[in-house]
């Protein structure tokens, strides 16, 4: 069992915090804090754009992060690491920049189960563009994701399929490998949405032999700084694609009449990035990799797992997730008490957990409800936490007298 509470000053301030919302932002441990607090103090400047040495040592330390957030993956070309403000920034920039490459009668396929940020964008170029959206659904019952539910849905107009690795409300993992691998035999382009993903299970796209066309994440879920997203795409995809943003740094040069723009990765991150959360990915990474991501799932499950068990035997209390969890998702229902009175309740004692429609409103419809209450386990969580959650979704019905 993991013992890491030790590690995050937030939760080392805030001893009485039940910290249950790693879903939406996950808290930022000492090693990342320090470091990133030690480069503005000491050694700050802009990077590219000096030859002084404090800028060659800010240089330095964003181009180890690419290189960390590419080993990180598994992939190959760090130059296909694209740094973006967060996942809804890296989605749009493929909306906007691979769908130029769509036209009117082009098939994109997304899931039922998708966030906000990897739907609205390509609901939006849909209509725009004339192009046909078609969603494949989950299991309503079992809350599983079928691969034919997906893979059934693909003809010759089919040019991007768009898919979450795991769902932010119920944790479903979706059946990313096979779609991948069907996509890239069929050679339509796949876009996964890593954000719920990557900062709990070990990955290696190179290693699962799967090529996806682009894949996305943010810094925050995973123990960086707010400010920093991934966008990861095959070099000849980007390659091949207009820029996103255009000005300062993403330029070869530039005359009255025309711009030629810089090879990857400068292409696609036009004016100063967000430096410091760039650095702070590259710790959050070194962090996690130190713990060892196959843990982090592990105790996050087991976490998630008891929860679920004593969430089940509470009377009136519902639990939305598959039979088989691998993280530390639990969204759940309480007969009687809408999940903002649960989330009220739950507050009083210090427990923070999330309600309402977790930005995947047609998710949320579709199975038939109008929200959800959300906790979310991650590695510095414990028994104590499980404990805690469950004494304070019983007061909750103490409360309603149900
Ligand atoms: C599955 C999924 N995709 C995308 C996002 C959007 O992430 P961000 O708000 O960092 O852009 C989230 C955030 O909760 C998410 O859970």
């Amino acid at each position: 069992m993991l013992d890491l509470k030790k590690n995050f000053p937030v939760l080392r301030e805030n001893p009485d915090i039940c910290f249950l919302d790693s879903g939406a932002s996950a808290q930022k441990p000492d090693y990342v804090i320090d470091f990133v607090a030690d480069f503005y103090r000491k050694t700050y400047a802009n990077i590219h754009r000096g030859i002084y040495s404090l800028s060659w040592n800010s240089t330095v330390l964003y181009d180890k992060a690419r290189e960390k957030t590419a080993e990180f993956l598994g992939v190959k070309n760090t130059e296909c690491v694209i740094f973006t403000k967060n996942t809804t920034e890296s989605i749009n920039l493929v909306a906007y920049s691979f769908g130029q490459k769509l036209k009117e009668g082009d098939e994109i396929i997304v899931s039922i189960m998708e966030h906000h940020a990897n739907f609205v964008p390509w609901q939006q170029l849909a209509k725009k563009k004339g192009i046909k959206l078609k969603i494949a659904y989950i299991d309503k019952n079992t809350l599983e994701f079928p691969v034919e539910n997906i893979t059934s849905l693909i003809t010759d107009k089919t040019k991007l399929i768009a898919l979450s690795m795991c769902s932010n409300v119920l944790g479903t993992i979706s059946p990313f490998v096979e779609v991948c691998k069907t996509a890239n035999k069929k050679g339509i382009k796949i876009l996964l949405d890593g954000a719920q993903y990557m900062p709990h299970h070990r990955i290696n796209f190179t290693e699962l032999g799967i090529e996806p066309d682009f894949v996305v994440f943010s810094g925050h879920k995973l123990c960086a700084f707010d400010g920093v997203g991934v966008l990861y795409g095959k070099k000849e995809v980007l390659e091949d694609m207009e820029p996103f943003l255009t000005g300062g740094d993403m330029i070869e040069s530039v005359s009255i009449e025309e711009s030629i723009f810089a090879p990857l990765p400068n292409k696609f991150e036009a004016g100063t990035p967000p430096i410091g959360a760039v650095i702070s990915l590259l710790k959050a990474i070194e962090y996690l990799e130190s713990i060892g991501l196959d843990k982090v799932e592990e105790h996050e499950t087991m976490l998630a797992k008891e929860a679920i068990k004593r969430l089940k035997e509470i009377d009136g209390v519902h639990v939305f997730a598959p039979e088989k969890i691998s993280n530390g998702i639990v969204s759940f229902t309480i007969d009687g008490i809408h999940p903002h009175d649960i989330a009220t309740i739950l507050a009083e004692d210090n427990v923070c957990i999330r309600a309402g429609m977790h930005c995947a409103e047609p998710l949320i419809t579709y199975l038939g409800q109008d929200s959800f209450a959300r906790a979310t386990f991650y590695l510095y969580n414990d028994m104590e936490d499980v404990e805690k959650l469950i004494k304070s979704v019983k007061r909750c019905k103490e409360v309603f007298k149900l």
